[in-house]
């Protein structure tokens, strides 16, 4: 018995969380599986009702779960980043999700703006999720001599920063700190070259700018170095421009990228446009020793919500991400390779690729074929 906590969230997260589920029904009943799911309802509704966003009683159910599975987060009606940070980051946080996996394939059928459909690109990007210039640490000062006092608080460690400026002939500066851990920097390398490993991935390519940024990817070098050594895995290291321009020239040339927070954050974006765009692609946020959670890369579309013009793909693709890291890899194959099937027909193609096929029709077509498969 898996259990599975579900927020299907705002926007068109419930929607494309319908189909997911459905599909998820589907291959559990092909594959004998006994999947347990509880809806915490969560987001803006929510929210706008009570004046919570997310509460400490929440977090202690979800703790007990194998799993999460989520829509997308945001409203209109209610200030940027209240949901978006209440929740998903609070999660991320909470269950120490230092993994942001992202795999970056272009389906058949599916059209790309920048691969040539001949080419075969299907990679998986492994980002860092906790530190970089993403730990929230950073001041505004004016002329003249300040002091700074900022705590990084984590779970393993805690570092405080205490930084007096004095500040001439200029009235204002604004600093931001960026913070890469020995133990931050090896656990994701190590978690990508375990991955690469199960998979037979036969190249690893490390992403910094530790040319410029000597200090803070001086250490996340040092660290696939030192990882790097105990696998028998080629790896080489790209400066972050570089990454980018063979993104969109050779895709294909990639198999594996491990990356800090802030490229791959950026990165993740270019590989869904190869992949044909947000709503394609899935991703898992991974504590491989607690809770990791399963979410579609887009965000809560209000444009098109209610409209049954969704592409659940990258909600379907997510949860076969979480059936592959709760062990059950030939339902997770099932999922996949019946999306793949129906896109290379060409017969149900979803709005954002310029066809017709509602959000739920395209649900019910894969889990017809998942069925007949
Ligand atoms: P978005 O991803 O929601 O939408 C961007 C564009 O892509 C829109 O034109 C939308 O219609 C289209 N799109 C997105 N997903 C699609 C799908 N599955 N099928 C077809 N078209 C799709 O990003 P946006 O508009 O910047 O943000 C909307 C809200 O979502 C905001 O509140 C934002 O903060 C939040 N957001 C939440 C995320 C999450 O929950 N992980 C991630 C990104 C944004
Ligand atoms: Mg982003």
């Amino acid at each position: 018995m898996q259990k599975v906590g579900v927020i299907p969230g705002d926007g068109i997260g419930p929607e494309v969380i319908r189909e997911a589920r459905k599909v998820l029904d589907a291959v559990a009943e092909k594959r004998n599986l006994s999947i347990e799911y509880e809806e915490f309802l969560l987001g803006a509704n929510h929210y706008l009702k009570t004046g919570e966003v997310l509460s400490d009683d929440t977090l202690q159910h979800l703790a007990k779960k194998d799993a999460i599975l989520l829509g997308a987060m945001g409203d209109p009606r209610v200030r940027p980043g209240i949901l978006e940070k209440g929740v998903l980051l609070r999660l991320r946080f909470h269950f120490d999700q230092y993994v942001n996996l992202r795999p970056t394939k272009l389906l058949d059928g599916v059209p790309s703006p920048l691969a040539d459909a001949h080419k075969k690109v299907d990679m998986i990007f492994v980002r860092e999720n906790t530190e970089d210039f993403y730990v929230g640490l950073g001041n505004r000062v004016h002329r003249g001599l300040s002091k700074s006092d900022l705590t990084l608080l984590r779970r393993a460690y805690e570092a405080k920063f205490d930084i007096g400026i004095d500040l001439k002939d200029e009235d204002e500066l604004a600093f931001q700190i960026g913070v890469i851990t020995k133990h931050g920097a090896r656990r994701v390398v190590e978690y990508a070259f375990q991955l690469a490993k199960a998979k037979g991935i036969d190249l690893v390519t490390s992403v910094d700018k530790a040319n410029v940024l000597t200090e803070i990817y001086g250490l996340w070098r040092e660290a696939v170095e030192e990882i790097s050594g105990r696998y028998q895995i080629p790896k080489e290291y790209q400066y972050v421009d570089a990454v980018a321009m063979h993104l969109v020239r050779n895709p294909e040339r990639f198999k594996l990228i491990v990356t800090p927070n802030l490229f791959g954050d950026i990165l993740t974006d270019l590989g869904a446009a190869i992949q044909g765009g947000l709503g394609f692609a899935p991703s898992g946020n991974i504590n491989p020793a607690g809770v990791s959670m399963f979410e579609p890369v887009h965000g809560s579309a209000p444009d098109i919500a209610g409209k049954g013009l969704a592409n659940p793909v990258g909600a379907v693709l997510s949860s076969a991400l979480m059936l592959e890291s709760l062990g059950h890899n030939e339902a997770s194959r099932d999922v996949e390779k019946a999306v793949q099937d129906v896109l290379r027909s060409a017969r149900f193609k979803t709005n954002d690729i310029g066809g017709k096929t509602s959000t739920s029709r395209f649900g019910d077509v894969v889990v017809e074929r998942i069925a007949s498969g």
